[in-house]
């Protein structure tokens, strides 16, 4: 009898996020898992390590490290990673035209060969880079969709965990916008076991730790001065991957190409979204206070600005 083949999920670039993610998804069992980077041997060392892993941590997925985009073939989810981090003293905004050469090209040669698959960016500038593998792949909308907005409302969300002594289980928060200094958390749609924290925080508190929350990514960056954070991306990444392949329809907030709702048309901004088996199902609008709404207009005025930046 014919084997059915498994969900296969690609990570490009088998760096910090990258290899971290590919980890992630094959402990929890996900799915196969390809690999790929431009470094001759680095996917191919960290695929076998991870597989020689797997009688001890009991998974059996399977994980295989190419430099190669004909094994990437007929992947149901791509994950792309590969780029340049920041440094100390960098914004996510200074590695633009780098990696906008790097995902452009990374993108083509992935959707060639598998043309159905739905495409999770990662690497940044995020809300610039999703544009690039819009372009790249051709894909629908639907189909191409940047991860920010997970990892900043887990920051917030573990800082409000913190301020309050309480589970971060029983946390809910929001953070919309771009992915960068002018992104938007919002207090009102952030709850503690259903209670908005505007009921159990001072403003300045809630100031302080939306501040934090802003700065989440430099401050892990000024604490390890090599790189940028990977952990909770990757782990951010997985809850992504976790909701379109078991078609769960989480709403999560996720980078989506705006076509008019939020009154944005033409850009990708972090919304929250319905994410199922065909990528993004739906764009949730929420009401927006006039201050809420203003700095949200600020973000996607800020993501534009960079878009506008790209390379031809
Ligand atoms: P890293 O430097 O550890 O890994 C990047 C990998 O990409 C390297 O292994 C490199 O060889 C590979 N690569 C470079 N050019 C390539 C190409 N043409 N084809 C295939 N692979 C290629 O960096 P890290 O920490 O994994 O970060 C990756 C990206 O993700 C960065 O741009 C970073 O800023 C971004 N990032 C975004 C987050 C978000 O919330 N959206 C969170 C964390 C990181
Ligand atoms: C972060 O927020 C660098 O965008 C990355 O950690």
């Amino acid at each position: 009898m014919a084997r059915v083949p498994r969900r296969k999920v690609t990570v490009i670039g088998a760096g910090n996020v990258g290899a971290t993610t590919a980890q992630q998804i094959i402990e929890t069992g996900l799915a196969d898992v390809v690999l790929v980077d431009i470094v001759e041997g680095l996917p191919q060392g960290k695929a076998l390590d991870l597989a020689e892993a797997a009688p001890v941590i009991g998974y059996d997925v399977r994980i295989v490290g190419t430099n190669d985009y004909a094994d990437t073939a007929d992947s149901k989810i791509i994950v792309v990673t590969s780029g340049i981090p920041r440094k100390p003293g960098m914004s996510r905004d200074d590695l633009i035209a780098t990696n906008a050469t790097i995902v452009g090209g990374v993108v083509k040669a992935a959707a060639a060969v598998s043309p159905d698959a739905i495409i999770i960016v990662v690497t940044n500038p995020l809300d610039a880079m999703c544009h690039v593998a819009m372009r790249a792949s051709g894909f629908p909308k639907e189909r191409v969709i940047g991860m920010a907005g997970v990892l900043d409302s887990a920051r917030f969300r573990s800082f409000i965990a913190d301020e309050l002594e309480v589970s971060v289980r029983d946390v809910r928060a929001f953070v919309l916008g771009g992915h960068g200094d002018t992104m938007v958390p919002l207090p009102r749609y952030s709850t503690v076991g259903g209670v908005p924290i505007t009921e159990l925080l001072s403003p300045e508190r809630i100031e302080q730790l939306v501040d934090r929350t802003r700065n989440g990514g430099a401050e892990v960056v000024a604490l390890l001065k090599t790189g940028s954070a990977f952990y909770a991306p990757a782990a951010s990444v997985v809850e992504m991957v976790e909701s379109i392949l078991r078609d769960r329809r989480r709403v999560l907030p996720c980078a989506a190409y705006l076509d008019g709702e939020y009154g944005v048309r033409g850009l990708f901004c972090g919304v929250p979204v319905v994410l199922g088996n065909g990528g993004i199902e739906r764009v949730i609008e929420i009401s927006l206070t006039p201050d809420e709404r203003a700095a949200f207009d600020k973000s996607a005025e800020a993501v534009r600005e960079l878009v506008e930046h790209l390379p031809a």
